[in-house]
């Protein structure tokens, strides 16, 4: 008898399991017996393996690393793991935002960019994006928009008529819709985007001084993008081609890094600044307010268990830690609440405890039981209490990062600062950032997405917006569209276009 050099087979409760490939029956042919509870395990097991995916932002992966701080901000911030010297670990997990598990990688879409940093002072996590700003600028729209970028009703089918009928029903969301038409939306891997916080948070230092802060992660690898054309085909070619790059590079020891930078505006600028400066649709221009280098994150380790490790990593804007804070910024506070609600249901209320989200440091809450606790609680069981439990050190961490506001519960869209508009910053980046290239693909991939299912009025609206946007390029859109559509189907296309005959009797 050869010795056994692998570990042997057992049932989830570690007894020797009796074969791998045959189930217990009465008799070669006969029915399999309800005894054999290795059998009903693996069944059991196995249904219950999938748990629902996230919301949005279902498609992705990621990896271990750390971030190492390479410049002195302590005069901004007493964040632990920004002080001199400090080195941090962290989860990284990047997606898209609207396909479902098993969509492709390539899609044009924003890319997640949600970091976890297990500091000393607890989970620090910052849920961000590979854009700067967003499609809206108030959590009532939210949903609505996600549910726009997904599946219709009738026919389960994604929708770009249901697309375009919101971005255009919704001008602020003319900046993040430009950035996401233009190269940077869809990047050719994980490690060749940048990530933002988008929102801008409060910092705050030793001595309570505050200020506005906004983060740049930008990649060590350089921008690099997919066109329409190469991502179609990496879409067929290989569904998951971001997840494999990312793993295949990190297991090579080809580590990927960002280095971080952070705007930051002195809290008093805020009321003044000619853009409001918590707006999530705009940035703050960098010659208004330049990077400030912080730190570099790489990542160099794969999860090993992709379903424990990243599937179930819950990242929640709502980590703070001592010397971060939020803002005014609607989006940013309604996160706040959105995140952990969503890991109860769909991780379950213990999904702290998991290996992944749980943090270095001890926990020392009243928090306590619920399904699959496995943190031990010890008496006394509830606060105040004379007995030696834990007591909140009010005298150092009593005094929240907050600000001022005026008092009156209102509904109403935020207050414009002077150079407040949907248009302006989209149209800056159109005509200042890009170049002539990059303008000749956005107006190409517009093109393609609207000649894609877009109706009338919602196609002249798609007009409408590109030409508040600026002005050439709108009518290179609508040029692009219509030249197409009267290669097709000329006849049609005059008589579904009850607009275009008035332009063009107007005319
Ligand atoms: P700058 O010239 O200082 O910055 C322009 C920014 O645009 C850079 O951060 C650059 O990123 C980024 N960029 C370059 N190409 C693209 C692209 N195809 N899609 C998206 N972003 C791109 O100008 P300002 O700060 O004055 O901003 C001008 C406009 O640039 C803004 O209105 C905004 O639309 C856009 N922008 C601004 C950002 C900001 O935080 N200020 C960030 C990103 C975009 P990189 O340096 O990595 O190449
Ligand atoms: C994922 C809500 C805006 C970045 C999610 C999830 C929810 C959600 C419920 C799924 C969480 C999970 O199941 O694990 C919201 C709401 C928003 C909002 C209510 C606005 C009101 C934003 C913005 C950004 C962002 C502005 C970026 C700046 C992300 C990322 C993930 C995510 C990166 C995936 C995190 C991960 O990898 O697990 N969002 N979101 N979201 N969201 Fe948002």
């Amino acid at each position: 008898m050869t010795e056994r050099t692998r570990p042997f087979t057992t049932t989830d409760a570690g007894i020797p399991a009796e074969s791998d490939e045959h189930s217990l029956t009465a008799g070669p042919a006969g029915p399999i017996l309800l005894q054999d509870a290795y059998l009903i395990e693996q069944m059991a097991q196995f249904n219950r393996e999938r748990i629902p995916e996230r919301q949005p932002h279902a498609k992705g992966s990621g990896a271990f690393g750390r971030f190492e701080v390479t410049n002195d901000v302590s005069r901004y911030t007493k964040a632990a793991l920004f002080q001199p010297g400090a080195k941090t670990d962290l989860v990284a997990r990047f997606s898209t935002v609207a396909g479902e598990r098993g969509s492709p990688d390539t899609w044009r879409d924003p890319r997640g960019f949600a970091l976890k940093f297990y500091t000393s002072e607890g989970n620090y996590d910052m849920v961000g994006n590979n854009t700067p700003v967003f499609f809206v600028k108030d959590p009532m729209k939210f949903q609505h928009f996600i549910r726009s970028q997904k599946r219709r009703a009738d026919n389960n089918l994604r929708d770009h008529d249901m697309q375009w009928d919101f971005w255009t029903l919704s001008p602020e969301s003319a900046h993040q819709v430009t950035w996401l038409m233009g190269d940077r939306g869809i990047p050719r891997t994980w490690r060749h985007m940048n990530g933002y916080s988008s929102h801008t948070y409060m910092w705050v230092n030793a001595d309570g001084e505050r200020f506005w802060v906004k983060y740049h992660f930008k990649t060590d690898q350089g921008i690099e993008f997919f066109t329409q054309h190469e991502a179609d085909q990496m879409a067929a070619a290989d569904t998951d081609y971001h997840t494999r790059d990312l793993f295949e590079h990190i297991a090579d020891g080809d580590f990927p890094s960002w280095t971080l930078y952070v705007q930051i505006m002195p809290y008093e600028d805020a009321a003044n600044y000619r853009f409001n400066p918590f707006d999530l649709t705009k940035v703050w221009p960098h010659g208004d307010y330049p990077l400030t280098e912080v730190g570099r994150m790489t990542l160099d380790r794969n999860p090993t268990d992709n379903h424990a490790e990243i599937e179930q990593a819950a990242f929640q804007p709502n980590n703070l830690v001592p010397g971060i804070g939020p803002s005014p910024d609607r989006m940013l506070l309604a996160r706040l609440f959105s995140y952990a609600d969503a890991h109860r249901y769909r991780i379950g209320g213990n999904y702290q405890q998991l290996p992944v989200n749980a943090p270095v440091v001890p926990v020392n809450t009243y928090s306590k039981d619920g399904a699959m606790a496995y943190r031990t609680t010890t008496d006394p069981v509830y606060a105040p209490n004379s007995k030696g439990g834990p007591a909140a050190d009010t005298e150092r961490y009593g005094s929240p990062p907050t600000w001022e506001t005026d008092g009156h519960i209102v509904r109403s869209a935020y207050v414009d600062h002077a150079e407040d508009d949907d248009w302006g910053q989209p149209g800056t980046m159109v005509r200042e950032v890009l170049d002539d290239a990059a303008r000749d693909r956005l107006v190409d991939n517009v093109v393609g997405h609207l000649l894609n299912g877009v109706s009338e009025p919602v196609l002249e609206r798609a007009f409408e917006y590109w030409h508040n946007i600026d002005k050439n390029i709108g009518d290179r859109i609508r040029e692009g569209v219509r030249a197409k559509q009267d290669e097709k189907d000329p006849k049609a296309a005059e008589q579904s276009n009850p607009a275009r005959r008035a332009m063009q009797e107007k005319a």
